[in-house]
Formats: structure tokens, C-alpha cells, sequence
């Protein structure tokens, strides 16, 4: 008798999120950020001194979070380059941590999915892992990865890092990623949702339509697909009309196109992961005081001090039984583009704040007009 494989677990053999790659201006000094403001270490770094000539990149690690940094440092880097000129810094590629990169990547490709690169072995005398891109957005890529078989730092290529960073820093105990945001162009949402349900055996958790999702000046659309198992999830949003200008039609158009607009970070202790990170120089998005009135009158039952959540303006969407605690940083690079979130889920709470879009929305609009981005 055969034994099923747990392949069929989630369809495609999923285990979870693995590396979040990033093409940047200057690697090291980004790395260097990474380090100081968000609190990852430098794990491993690949360059000329480990025999890569074009490009350099750090690998950052911090719990369950994996985070590759890479930069041109030859103009013949032309996939880096290319993307910097029009992207400026922004993901090029998130992982998926599957069990067979064959069996994941053929099931996409025969399911529709664009490839990118078909799977590859790459060894060296620790072993080797294997990869597989397909297409997302206009210019980034999911990758199949695996590395069991690989005992080394990371992937061939890779080595212990030149320097030895420390700074004085708070711990932020971030802990695992728990969603990744797309934004893409006016009725390209659907298109995208169903590349995941038909490619990769995804299903839609929610969506939001015309009127859920709005200030008085612009509107989005938004639809949340996930692997069955909750271990992948992926919202995508599309503007949608308004008066002025959407944060989705700025991102994409200082973006130059469409791609990753946020990535969600897991703490089991978001009150002191934020203190943290506002101490190691993180900026976050401000909500007025006016906030925390009307969640006091709505008398939830929640763990946390709603004073403390004040102090540190964290956010708090209640659902059902549980709620979610969540908090944006301001973009972190130079163009008003890719962000992160820091979020709680507490008492199985599994939205993505919903009722916190309209004060946060208005918050980025007073952002977007400093930059003269709001009116058309
Ligand atoms: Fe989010």
C-alpha cells in the first residue's frame, strides 16, 4: 500500500512563508537599518569575497523571519538595475516554503501560473537547495523553495557576514510574517486572486466591494485570498473612484507600477514591540485621539490598557469573539511605497482590520497631501 505524501495537506505541499527578498539602492546601509531600527541580525552575506561578482546581499533573520537584502554593485546587474531605476527600492520576490519545489511549481504552471524559472538545483559542499519562480504583479516573483538538504548559511553563495554589527537597541520580538499586500491597477484585483486559487489552491477568505472600504475623498477595493490552512495569506487591492486621489493610485504611480504594498509582521506582545520600535527609531502612522474615545464607549473586553494603547497609538478591530491589534510604519524608504505592519491577533481573531481602514486611510491622506499626492 501507497502512503498518501502530505502534499495534499494544502494542495501544493505548503509549509509556510519562507525569505522576502528586497532589490535596494545600497545593501549594507539598509541591512544596517534592519538591524538597528526593526532588530534582525545579520546571519549571512554573499558578495566578491564569497565569489559573486554583480551583487551583494545580507541575509536577516530575526525568529521566524527571513529577510534577503540585495544591491547591484555592477552595472551588468541588469535585473537589479533595471528594477531600482523604475521601482526604487521595493520586494522583488517573497518565498513559499514548499515540500517538493517540482510537484509545487509544476502544479502552478499547469494551473495557469506564469513561470519564471523553472526548478534548479544550486549545491555546494553543504548540500543545495532547490528553486522555482512563477510571475506576480508586473515585476516581482513567488518563489518554490526548498533547502533540506542544505546545511550551510542560507543557500550556496552565502557565508558568514564581513562585519560584526551591534547597537544598542530594544528588542522588537517580532515573530513570523502573517500576510503579504499587493496593489495593482483598477480591475486587475480579480485577476490576481484567481491567479492564487487556480495556481497555487488558495481560496477567497474575504473581499470587500464598492462602499466597505472609503474616506469622503477615495475608496479601494480589497480581497483577501489565503492557503486553506491560514499559512499563506495574500490581500490585494485596487483603487477604486473617489474624489481624490487613492493611496493605491499613489503607490502605483511613485512606484511606477504594481507590486508588494505591505508586509504584516506577527508579536505576541504588540504594546511592547511598538515601544521598541518607536525607541530604535521606527515612525509610525498617527491616529487622533478621538480613536480611543470611541473604543472606550464601545467597552470591549480586551486584555490590553487602553491607555497604553493610546501612548503607543496601536489600533484595536474587534470581531466576534476576539480582536486584532494592529499598527502601520510610515513608508520606510524613500518613496511613499512599501511599508510594514505590526500586528496581534488575539482570541483567534483572523481579519485584517477592517474597522480601522477609515481613521487609518484618513491618516494617510494627511500624508499624501504633504506630499502634494491627494488631489489628481
Ligand atoms: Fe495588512
Amino acid at each position: 500500500m501507497e502512503m498518501e505524501t502530505s502534499i495534499s495537506k494544502n494542495g501544493m505541499g505548503i509549509r509556510g512563508y519562507d525569505f522576502v527578498e528586497f532589490y535596494v539602492g545600497s545593501a549594507k546601509m539598509v541591512a544596517y537599518w534592519y538591524v538597528k531600527t526593526m532588530g534582525f541580525d545579520i546571519q549571512a552575506y554573499s558578495g566578491p569575497e564569497t565569489g559573486v561578482k554583480d551583487r551583494v546581499s545580507y541575509y536577516l533573520v530575526q525568529n521566524n523571519i527571513k529577510i534577503v537584502i540585495t544591491s547591484a554593485i555592477h552595472p551588468g546587474a541588469n535585473d537589479i538595475i533595471r528594477f531600482i531605476n523604475l521601482h526604487g527600492d521595493g520586494v522583488k520576490r517573497w518565498s513559499i516554503n514548499v515540500e517538493s519545489v517540482e510537484k509545487a511549481f509544476s502544479h502552478a504552471v499547469s494551473n495557469g501560473a506564469i513561470p519564471e524559472r523553472t526548478p534548479q538545483e544550486t549545491s555546494d559542499e553543504n548540500g543545495f537547495i532547490v528553486e522555482a519562480a512563477i510571475k506576480l504583479y508586473d515585476d516581482a516573483e513567488i518563489v518554490f523553495f526548498n533547502a533540506d538538504q542544505y546545511r550551510g548559511l542560507f543557500r550556496p553563495g552565502f557565508a558568514e557576514p564581513l562585519q560584526n554589527i551591534s547597537f544598542e537597541r530594544e528588542q522588537s520580538g517580532l515573530k513570523f510574517i502573517d500576510h503579504i499586500v499587493g496593489n495593482v491597477r483598477e480591475n486587475e484585483m480579480n485577476y490576481w486572486a484567481d491567479y492564487f486559487i487556480n495556481t497555487m489552491d488558495f481560496e477567497t477568505a474575504l473581499s470587500f466591494g464598492p462602499g466597505d472600504i472609503s474616506t469622503q475623498y477615495s475608496a479601494l477595493l480589497s480581497k483577501v485570498v489565503r492557503t486553506k490552512d491560514h499559512l499563506i495569506q495574500n490581500p490585494i487591492n485596487e483603487p477604486y473612484e473617489g474624489i481624490k486621489k487613492s493611496q493605491i493610485e499613489e503607490y502605483i504611480e511613485q512606484y511606477h507600477g504594481t507590486g508588494i504594498q505591505h508586509i504584516a509582521i506577527a508579536t505576541d506582545d504588540i504594546v511592547r514591540t511598538i515601544a521598541a520600535l518607536r525607541k530604535n527609531g521606527m515612525e509610525f502612522l498617527s491616529v487622533p485621539d478621538t480613536y480611543y474615545d470611541h473604543l472606550k464607549e464601545r467597552a470591549i473586553e480586551i486584555t490590553e490598557d487602553i491607555e497604553e494603547l493610546k501612548e503607543q497609538g496601536i489600533l484595536c478591530d474587534v470581531e466576534g469573539t476576539g480582536y486584532l491589534l494592529q499598527l502601520f510604519t510610515k513608508p520606510i524608504g524613500d518613496r511613499p511605497t512599501f511599508f510594514y505592519e505590526i500586528i496581534q491577533r488575539r482570541k483567534g481573531a483572523q481579519g485584517f482590520g477592517q474597522g480601522n481602514f477609515q481613521s487609518l486611510f484618513e491618516s494617510i491622506e494627511m500624508d499624501q497631501a504633504l506630499r502634494g499626492n491627494l488631489d489628481r
